[in-house]
């Protein structure tokens, strides 16, 4: 089976260049121009389109089971509906209850994951802390290959992690050339102004977002940035929302820090009045963690995109559909938490990134799937066209338009957060281990053709950060 693209024009983060692409046992064989056809291939005339690193999405959870329910996108139908919007691998999260073996949460992850229908690989969230823990960390790294690991500093009395079981597993993370994360809120402040707003009648959507300030993504965001900056680890920052957190990623990389952050499209594109419909349904459908903000944050996290000091794009895909929101009616705290976002994430941020000149078309190939892949630790396999590399792929047509609606989306979910609006710049075809999975609006992919992707701990940076902590080692002080 392989597949050739010709006549279009190759975006990578470097450079456009027009080349041809020949891809065949799922990887890229040759790029040139005026390539011949190898007998058989299937031929995509890519004329007057772009052809780029299909996209990661570094930030999904797929049926996950959060706040009393479980997400109603799985695995299959996820990775479906992001390769039809030309996503083509995911890192989703495994998130242990507390308690729980790392392991046996990991191997039930991978469980269900085995029918996703493109490639994936996983984030593990330390949720506690124990000597299991820390071996079992070992053994994701060493024998698994997982190299992040996620910490929530909210959703307290549930998932949520208090600073030692930070200290405990950002120094692990890096005696194992691991990348730590965090979802940056203050937790604490978070339970007692939703306890304050509830005794206050503030029951509805409406407290949502006043009971997640900026201040409270602000906080966490330096704390852990500083516990990092102490234990000598990198740090990546998911959903970053306001320009609170994004202030303190900015001043800690301008001291030399390793701290990144990413953007989610929807705090890109949406603002807090979304809480205020008087329709509960269409309120709750927006619910999710940090809240969408005001406007003047939006306009910082494009700043921070467009400057480098915001490094990935993402969605935080969590579906819940109205009968599960239904559960916080009147109680905005039991709202499940979570909005989608895999299949609208590219042609909203070209649309908005590209179409407005924000972006250059090869920022948006960085920010979209190669940033993500170097940060990750699987570059150039991802996030590249080269030879030798996966042949995920999407040709994007420039001028092509969509009306996104949840009446004609594939995923799972009975509300679009990005509803009505027109996107210019979709996917015309999209690649996964070189095989055709979409094509002009039609999909065609197989349950269970994703693979699982190992990301191997990065010893280089680990290596530099290590010769920079041993000539800080204190020396006590000689004494008669
Ligand atoms: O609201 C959100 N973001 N739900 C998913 C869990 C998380 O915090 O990422
Ligand atoms: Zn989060
Ligand atoms: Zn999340």
């Amino acid at each position: 089976m392989s597949t050739f693209i010709r006549g279009g024009t190759v975006v990578t983060a470097e450079q456009s260049v027009r080349a041809d692409v020949y891809c065949a046992d799922g990887v890229i064989k040759a790029i040139g121009l005026d390539l011949d056809v190898p007998a058989g291939a299937e031929i995509i005339d890519a004329s007057g389109q772009y052809v780029m690193p299909g996209g990661i999405d570094p930030h999904t959870h797929m049926q996950l089971p959060f706040m009393g329910t479980v997400a109603s996108e799985d695995f299959y139908s996820g990775t479906a509906a992001g390769l039809a919007g030309g996503t083509t691998m995911i890192i989703d999260f495994v998130i242990p209850d507390p308690e729980q073996p790392l392991m046996e949460a990991y191997q039930t992850w991978r469980g269900w994951a085995e029918k996703a229908c493109a490639d994936y690989s996983f984030h593990v969230a330390v949720t506690w802390w124990d000597d299991s823990v820390h071996a079992d960390m070992g053994k994701l790294v060493r024998e698994e290959g997982i190299n992040s690991f996620k910490h929530f500093m909210a959703y307290k009395g549930a998932i949520m992690c208090d600073d030692e079981v930070l200290y405990n597993s950002f120094t692990r993370a890096l005696e194992l050339g691991a990348m730590p994360t965090v979802h940056a809120e203050n937790g604490e402040l978070v339970f007692q102004l939703q306890q304050k707003l509830l005794a206050m009648g503030m029951t509805g959507p409406e407290a949502h977002p006043l009971s997640r300030p900026p201040a409270a993504e602000g906080e966490a965001a330096n704390r852990a940035i500083r516990l990092a900056e102490v234990i000598g680890c990198p740090l990546y920052l998911v959903h970053v929302s306001t320009s609170d957190a994004l202030n303190e990623i900015t001043r800690a990389r301008n001291s030399g820090q390793r701290v990144y952050g990413e953007a989610l499209a929807g705090h890109l594109l949406l603002d807090e009045s979304v809480y205020q419909n008087p329709d509960f349904e269409a309120a709750a459908a927006h619910v999710m963690s940090p809240p969408f903000r005001s406007k003047s944050h939006q306009d910082a996290l494009w700043k921070g995109l467009q400057s480098g000091n915001l490094q990935t794009t993402a969605t935080d895909h969590c579906c819940f559909c109205a009968d599960q929101k239904a559960a916080g009616k009147d109680d905005f705290t039991l709202i499940p938490n979570g909005t989608a976002g895999i299949e609208d994430r590219m042609a909203v941020l070209w649309t908005h990134g590209v179409g407005t000149g924000r972006l250059t078309p090869q920022e948006f190939v960085a920010g979209t799937s190669t940033n993500t892949a170097k940060i990750f630790n699987i570059h150039p396999r991802k996030g590249s066209i080269q030879v030798g590399a996966d042949a995920d792929i999407v040709v994007w047509d420039p001028e092509g338009t969509r009306t996104i609606s949840k009446t004609t989306h594939h995923q799972k979910i009975d509300f679009n957060i990005f509803e009505g609006m027109e996107v210019k710049g979709i996917p015309s075809h999209t690649l996964s281990a070189g095989k055709v999975v979409y094509a002009k609006g039609e999909l065609k992919v197989e349950r269970g053709a994703g693979q699982y992707v190992k990301r191997p701990a990065y010893a280089p940076a680990f290596h530099a950060l290590e010769k920079i902590a041993d000539a800080n080692q204190p020396v006590p002080v000689k004494r008669n």
